[in-house]
C-alpha cells in the first residue's frame, strides 16, 4: 500500500544511509522542486544541509524575500542567500541575444554557486530536485520548475565540476506527486501550487536589453497582473502568467499631456506539461481592468497589449 506518508519515510531512510554523517548543499531555484528536496532533506539529516540561494536580481517582485524568509525563519534550514544581482546584471548590460543572456546567466550561476560552495568549506554531496520525467527526457525544457535544475545542469555540469555525488530524493516521483509529498511536508498550499518560472527568471521576460529601471518597471506590472488574476480566481486554471516589458515606447496622454512611455504585453497559457500550451480566453473586462491598472500605477508604461499566441507557433516565453 503505496502512500506519500510512506514514501517520505522511506526517502528519509535512504537519505540518512547515503550522506551518513557527510555535508550535503542544495541550490534553491524559489520552484516547487528544490524546496520539497530540501524540506525533505533537512527532514532526514538537519544542519548536515545548507542551501544556497543565489539571487540572481532577475526574481519576481518580493520572491526572495519569501524563499529566505520561509526556509531560515519557518524551516530553520541553515541558508546562504548570495546576493548577486549586480554581478549578473552588470554581465547582462547591453545584451540583445536571448541565447547569449541564458548562457551568461547559467555561467555566473555555477560560478557563484561553487565560489560559496568552497566558503562553505565545501561538500559531499549536492542535493537537486530532480523529477522522474526528467529521468527519462533528455530534452531540454518541460516546463516545470525542475526546468531551472536542468538548465543549470545543461550549462554547468555542477556535480562534476565540484566532485560532489548526487542526492536526487525526488527521481522516482511525477510533477503532481512532489506537489502532495510537498503538502505532507507542510509547505504551504500557495507555495506548492506556484506556477513554474525559467531559471533565467526576468531576463528572458525583457526583450532588447535589460536595465535595472526595465526590471523595475516590468515587476511592478507583472505584480499587478498576477494579483489580478489571483482575485478573479483565476490563478489555478492557468499554467504561466507573466508580463513582457516591450522594448518598444508609444505615444499616449494622460491628463492634458503628452506620454511617451514603453508598452507591456500580457501573456497566459494553458498547458500540461510546458510542451504546447493555448493562451488563456480572459474576458475583455478583466483585461481592460489588468491594463489600467497597471498603466495608471506603473510610471513608464503607458499601453497594454494581450499576446493571442499559442505554442506552436509561438513559444510560451517571448525569448
Ligand atoms: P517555452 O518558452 O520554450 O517555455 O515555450 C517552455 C517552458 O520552459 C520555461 N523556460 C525555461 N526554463 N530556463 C528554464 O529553466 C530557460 O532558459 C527557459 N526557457 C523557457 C518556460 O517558462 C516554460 O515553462
Amino acid at each position: 500500500d503505496w502512500t506519500m506518508a510512506a514514501f517520505r519515510e522511506q526517502a528519509v531512510e535512504e537519505i540518512r544511509r547515503k550522506v551518513g554523517d557527510g555535508k550535503v548543499i542544495c541550490g534553491l531555484s524559489g520552484g516547487v522542486d528544490s524546496s520539497v528536496a530540501a524540506v525533505l532533506i533537512h527532514e532526514a539529516i538537519g544542519d548536515q544541509l545548507t542551501c544556497i540561494f543565489v539571487d540572481h536580481g532577475l526574481l519576481r517582485m518580493n520572491e526572495a524575500e519569501e524563499v529566505v524568509t520561509m526556509f531560515r525563519d519557518h524551516y530553520n534550514i541553515p541558508l546562504v542567500h548570495v546576493e548577486a544581482q549586480h554581478l549578473f546584471l552588470d554581465a547582462l548590460e547591453g545584451e540583445l541575444d536571448p541565447e547569449v543572456k541564458r548562457k551568461t546567466i547559467g555561467r555566473l550561476f555555477v560560478e557563484t554557486f561553487e565560489a560559496e560552495a568552497k566558503k562553505l568549506g565545501g561538500a559531499d554531496f549536492l542535493a537537486q530536485g530532480t523529477l522522474y520525467p526528467d529521468v527519462i527526457e533528455s530534452v531540454s525544457f518541460t516546463g516545470g520548475p525542475s526546468v531551472t535544475i536542468k538548465s543549470h545542469h545543461n550549462v554547468g555540469g555542477l556535480p562534476e565540476r565540484m566532485n560532489m555525488q548526487l542526492v536526487e530524493p525526488l527521481r522516482e516521483l511525477f510533477k503532481d506527486e512532489v506537489r502532495i509529498l510537498g503538502k505532507e511536508l507542510g509547505l504551504p498550499e500557495h507555495f506548492i501550487g506556484r506556477q513554474p518560472f525559467p531559471g533565467p527568471g526576468l531576463a528572458i521576460r525583457c526583450p532588447g536589453g535589460i536595465t535595472r529601471e526595465k526590471l523595475r518597471i516590468l515587476r511592478e506590472a507583472d505584480a499587478i497582473y498576477l494579483d489580478e488574476i489571483r482575485k478573479a480566481g483565476l490563478y489555478d486554471a492557468i499554467w504561466q502568467a507573466f508580463a513582457v516589458l516591450l522594448p518598444v515606447q508609444t505615444v499616449g496622454v494622460m491628463g492634458d499631456g503628452r506620454t511617451y512611455e514603453f508598452v507591456c504585453a500580457l501573456r497566459a497559457v494553458t498547458s500540461v506539461d510546458g510542451m504546447t500550451a493555448d493562451f488563456y480566453p480572459f474576458d475583455m473586462d478583466f483585461l481592460g481592468q489588468a491594463a489600467t491598472r497597471i498603466i495608471n500605477e506603473v510610471k513608464g508604461i503607458n499601453r497594454v497589449v494581450y499576446d493571442v499566441t499559442s505554442k506552436p507557433p509561438g513559444t510560451i516565453e517571448w525569448e
